[in-house]
């Protein structure tokens, strides 16, 4: 049986840590896609990996990439890795962590070669949270970066074109950046972000699939006015009909098994107290393991929209930013996770992510599979959100158990064979 060593845990824990100070924000972490602390994360975890003879490249895309040769120079490849951007006031584990028992695998290995190369992935944007859609870095790796998405915006009007410029890297060198063909498979280790794991008492999860996703904007357009002259029954506020609206969502939302439903972005136009806002934009990210039962959600949060404007006599907008189906993890690397986990003394407990994650994109072209780590108080997006060293050591074992497994068979390594 392999184990993890009490120093090992602990360098991974103090490098998230680490990465967390690399924030644009002086309080907290905040890291969004190509932002200047993106950097000083690569160049940190170059030199990680540097003793290791892996030199560390970023990709057009951002993404950092790190290869660990295999026993034999055409042995086919497999992935390990996260994300490295953030959600605002972030916690340090949430993507990091991945990235981090990627490096701290590789390390175990202590120069070890396997009878494949293993490529150590730092995605560089999977929250979304500057240009409104997730999974700029996974999208690059599977050939969905297109047009449209390097032409959206952030909120300075700069495109993603133009961030990815400003970094030093080269928009036209994005198809490049796509997998190979002989890519074996793509594992990422994650905390759960829910209370799951916890409330049964297990370490470490087995995901099988993770729900489905759409991110949408709203924006519903009355007419400003001034605050102290317009008589209450002369006003149509676009903020007071979304607000209502998104009062109607959450009752929605919990009224159906499963759904997750947010609203987690307002902005009132022109946006002064003694104005009446005349223009409210209000995002929705809505997550169920079912597409029918989300989209089923979708049509009717827009009808309810539409009823509470119309009601007020506003009008209503809307506009998709983000559709990704629910999607299924690969069976056979489901079953190696499961059976590593068996092998380290867990119970290899499976279940759905309602989390979104790299995984899911990469999956379209790679065989994909997730390994969660049990969450405290099921609390991430938030500077609180921990990990067990415990349950990191679990995680690194497993890791471990699972090239040993994937090492030893030949029915793995012919997959590419048979792709
Ligand atoms: C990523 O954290 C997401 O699920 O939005
Ligand atoms: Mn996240
Ligand atoms: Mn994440």
């Amino acid at each position: 049986m392999v184990t993890a060593t009490e120093n090992t845990t602990a360098r991974v824990l103090a490098r998230c840590h680490t990465l967390a100070g690399f924030s644009e924000d002086r309080e907290g972490t905040r890291r969004t896609f190509l932002s200047p602390p993106m950097r000083d994360c690569h160049n940190e975890i170059a030199k990680w990996l540097a003793p290791l003879g892996v030199n560390v490249g970023v990709d057009a895309a951002g993404n950092l990439r790190g290869l660990y040769p295999g026993a034999t120079p055409d042995a086919p490849r497999l992935l390990i890795g996260s994300h490295l951007d953030t959600v605002p006031n972030a916690g340090a584990y949430d993507g990091i962590l991945g990235v981090t028992l990627a490096v701290a695998l590789l390390e175990a290995l202590e120069g070890r070669r396997l009878p494949f190369a293993i490529e150590v992935l730092g995605l560089s944007e999977e929250e979304g949270v500057r240009f409104g859609v997730p999974f700029i870095g996974s999208r690059a790796l599977v050939g969905r970066l297109d047009e449209e998405l390097l032409n959206r915006r952030d909120a300075n009007g700069i495109t993603v074109r133009a961030a990815i410029e400003a970094f030093g890297l080269r928009p036209g060198e994005i198809p490049q950046a796509i997998l190979p063909a002989e890519v074996l498979g793509y594992f990422e280790f994650h905390i759960e972000q829910g209370p799951a794991l916890e409330d049964l008492g297990f370490p470490l999860g087995a995901v099988e699939a993770i729900a489905g996703q759409s991110r949408l904007e709203f924006t519903f357009t009355g007419r400003a006015n001034h605050a102290g002259t317009t008589p209450m029954h002369l006003r149509y506020d676009s903020l007071a009909a979304a607000a209502e609206w998104i009062v109607a969502v959450e009752k929605y939302a919990g009224e159906v098994p499963g759904l997750a439903a947010t609203v987690g972005v307002i902005d009132a136009k022109p946006g002064a107290t003694n104005c009446i806002a005349g223009q409210t934009r209000a995002s929705l990210d809505a997550r169920h393991a079912s597409d029918e039962v989300r989209h089923a959600a979708i049509d009717s949060l827009i009808r309810r929209a539409e009823e509470i404007a119309a009601r007020r006599e506003l009008t209503v907008g809307t506009r998709t930013l983000f559709d990704q189906r629910a999607v299924l993890m690969d069976p056979y690397l489901v079953e190696q996770v499961a059976r590593a986990m068996r092998e380290i003394g867990c119970e290899p407990h499976r279940m759905v992510s309602g989390a979104g994650h790299d995984a899911m994109i990469l999956a379209q072209r790679v065989p994909a599979a997730m390994i969660f780590l049990r969450t405290p108080g099921g609390i991430s997006h938030h500077p609180s959100e921990t990990a067990q060293p415990g349950d990191i050591s679990k995680a690194i074992e497993c890791g471990l158990q699972l090239l040993k497994q994937l090492g030893e068979s030949s029915d793995f390594r012919m997959r590419t064979q048979r792709a």
